[in-house]
């Protein structure tokens, strides 16, 4: 059955969590080029995003969704304050639920717009904004989510932004996402989808936006797929 972005992003969906856990899993040589890519891909953020956990009070996730980034942290650092912020109340009941049945004290949901953070200035040591979700804010939110970890990060606090960039590879990935775009343009870096579009944004142009916030490049980390990058306040 054909889903909309929306749908695929916005609902409460355990399967979500089965189906990274089973690519992670899965034989790198049995698998096609594409999803070989997005497995390196989240087989390092997962483990950059575990060293940014290891080290801080309390983490902040931007478009958390049902935590899948959050959950393996809150459960390896239980006096770690996790926090996953999103703007779809279905996704963020199910990660309270999710949270509820482990006995996860430590991992808190937060229905809220990025645009509009509802935290204290300086008052967290991580801010994450993994897979693609940078570039699934649209236009001004983009810019608004980094003055926002900028405003909320405390002095050498981390932001953490991971982002796909080959385009060529995209055409093959989402399918596998259960997504059929009805376009992608190689000009605008957009891929357009059935709910809203995404930006396959290059380090660069991520790097632009991140400098105009108030950030420098700590920590670079590149992929098939496309790159993870850890920034500091400047
Ligand atoms: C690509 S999904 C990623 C979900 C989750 N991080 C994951 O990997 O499973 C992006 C998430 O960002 C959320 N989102 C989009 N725009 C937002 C906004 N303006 N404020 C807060 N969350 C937003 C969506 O609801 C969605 O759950």
């Amino acid at each position: 059955m054909k889903r909309s972005a929306h749908e695929v992003w916005n609902t409460a969906d355990r399967a979500r969590l089965e189906h990274f856990a089973s690519l992670v899993a899965a034989d790198e040589a049995g698998l096609p080029p594409h999803r070989r890519a997005d497995r390196e891909f989240v087989i390092g953020e997962t483990r950059l995003i575990r060293e940014l956990a290891a080290q801080a009070g309390t983490v902040i996730e931007f478009g958390s969704g049902i935590g899948r980034s959050l959950l393996p942290g809150a459960r390896e650092f239980p006096t770690t304050r996790f926090l996953g912020l999103d703007s779809a109340p279905e996704p963020v009941r199910l990660m309270a639920l999710l949270a509820e049945e482990e006995g996860l004290a430590n991992l808190r949901g937060l229905l809220a717009d990025v645009r509009r953070v509802p935290l204290r200035d300086s008052s967290v040591d991580r801010v994450l904004i993994p897979y693609q979700t940078f570039g699934i804010f649209l236009g001004r939110v983009r810019d608004r989510s980094l003055v926002e970890a900028r405003r909320i990060l405390r002095p050498g606090g981390a932001l953490y932004i991971g982002g796909f960039a080959n385009l060529d590879l995209a055409a093959d990935c989402y399918p596998a996402w259960g997504l059929t775009p009805s376009r992608i343009d190689p000009e605008t870096r957009l891929v357009h989808l059935d709910g809203f579009d995404s930006l396959w944004a290059t380090e660069d142009q991520v790097l632009v936006h991140a400098e105009r916030a108030g950030f420098a490049l700590v920590h670079r980390q590149d992929c098939e797929l496309g790159f993870s990058l850890v920034l500091g306040p400047r």
